[in-house]
């Protein structure tokens, strides 16, 4: 093994997890339906009809997924608390067996010196409130906020690390502009009100929690460096687009109090913005979260900079085009790829993370990687030795970064179990730990022990 360079004292060391994905049990102890129970009930929506209703049956299996943490030798863990566990109607009083049931984990998992780091809402809505628009409608926002009051009455004395939104662009853009994710609404651009709900669902939670628990309060994007394809000043102005709906469309709010310049989609106005909207959503935070998987390439839509080309593409990018995006994606060669087709790009981290030090400068706070790993295609059968590359290249690129003077203080891998993978449920495997969907068994994959080694190394 090549051991990695030593990271800052104190680092945080973690895998990631979400509700949805992991925790099955969806129809006990009071739980109310989910956007994500009804998506996956519609035929079609998910790949070979999976769902989340056992998953990795993590709801009665925690424990065992606590010992394999802490015989992993991690000092973090970032998991996600189901909101209609909590409130399965979206609003009223909390029901106590939800809040019972983190409240174990929680005190299990610092009892092994495992730092709980809690996501309120990794895109499970209660369909009760999805039934009265979703995040579509600004009370959501107000409904999300007291969610998270009620979730840190019971759990801010030991929780440190609060994350309000996971990935609210995917959320966003999968879930309300295309349809490929709960709740399946395909707006486009007219899914914007949703982001800003969101936002805004961030914002008045942030005080929420700060009345509660001295915890550190942070958001969790996902971020990709845009590479711009071809070298026309089109190509440019469609890299600087998508970066800004990528990038920046969830960012810029939260750290610089406004918008960025969306006028490149037609957007130059934001009805739904109301006065003291973007002093909410900018709300102090002690931690940015940052997930990478890959970098994007994009250029200009082919109806601008390639007429008549070959077209190649999928339905959603015929779906953009349709709808007169102003870039188009473009292939990235020359890298390995994950079971997902991703290009692994390593190096992506490095100049991501530079890039918002660069950005936000003293506006950044402190980072933590909240997601990165990969799938890879046909385990258990295939040696786990596609993870190992994936995970050290990406932590030598991390450790890059921190020598150029980023500041990072954690790195949370996703995940520790083989997961349900959204759309497309259990066929892609992101695990360090390979999970038998028949018998629950779970088994240790070469990269978790690989990494064990790593954080034995480190101490
Ligand atoms: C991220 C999600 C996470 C998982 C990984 C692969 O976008 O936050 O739930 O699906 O991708």
């Amino acid at each position: 093994m090549n051991v990695l360079p030593r990271f800052p004292e104190g680092f945080l060391w973690g895998t990631a997890t979400s509700a949805y994905q992991i925790e099955g049990g969806v129809n006990e102890d009071g739980r109310g339906a989910s956007i994500w129970d009804s998506f996956c009930a519609e035929p079609g929506r998910i790949k070979n009809g999976d769902t989340g209703e056992v998953a990795c049956d993590h709801y009665h299996r925690w424990p065992r997924d606590v010992e394999l943490m802490a015989d992993l030798g991690v000092n973090a863990y970032r998991f996600s608390v189901a909101w209609p566990r909590i409130q399965p109607e979206g609003r009223g009083p909390a029901d106590a067996r939800g809040l019972d049931f983190y409240e174990r984990l929680v005190d299990a998992l610092a009892e092994r010196g495992i730092a709980p780091a809690l996501t309120l809402y990794h895109w499970d809505l209660p369909q009760a409130l999805q039934d009265g628009g979703g995040w579509m409608n600004r009370d959501t926002a107000h409904r999300f906020a007291e969610y998270a009051a009620l979730v840190a009455d019971r759990l801010g004395d030991r929780v440190p690390l609060w994350i309000t939104l996971n990935e609210p662009f995917v959320h966003m853009t999968e879930g309300y502009g295309l349809g490929v994710h709960a709740p399946g609404e395909a707006l486009l651009l007219d899914a914007l009100p949703a982001a800003h709900h969101l936002l805004l669902g961030h914002g008045l939670a942030v005080p929420a929690l700060r009345e509660r628990t001295r915890g550190q309060v942070a958001i969790t994007n996902n971020y990709s460096p845009v590479w711009t394809a071809g070298d026309s000043a089109a190509d440019h102005a469609a890299a600087t687009a998508f970066d800004a709906l990528q990038n920046r469309l969830f960012t810029d709010p939260v750290l610089l109090g406004r918008y960025p310049d969306l006028s490149a989609f037609g957007v130059t106005e934001l009805p739904f913005v109301q006065d003291g909207d973007l002093a909410t959503i900018s709300a102090p935070l002690d931690r940015i979260g940052v997930n990478y998987y890959s970098p994007t390439s994009v250029g200009a839509p082919r109806s601008l900079a390639r007429p008549g080309g070959p077209s190649v593409l999928s339905e959603v990018q015929d779906r953009l085009e349709a709808a007169g995006m102003p870039f188009e994606d473009a292939p990235i060669e020359g890298y390995p790829v994950t079971a997902f087709d991703w290009p692994v790009v390593p190096d992506g981290l490095r100049e991501l993370l530079t890039q918002l030090r660069d950005r936000y400068g003293d506006g950044l706070p402190p980072i933590l990687i909240t997601e990165n790993g990969c799938s890879v295609r046909d385990e258990p059968a295939r040696p786990d030795q596609e993870r190992i590359d994936y995970l050290d290249g990406h932590l030598r690129a991390l450790h890059q970064a921190i020598e150029a003077g980023v500041d990072v203080r954690g790195y949370f891998v996703w995940s520790l179990l083989d997961n349900f993978e959204w759309a497309e449920g259990f066929d892609q495997r992101f695990g360090l730990v390979h999970v038998d969907f028949t018998t629950q068994v779970r088994t240790p994959k070469a990269s978790y022990h690989w990494l064990r080694d790593q954080l034995q190394a480190q101490r």
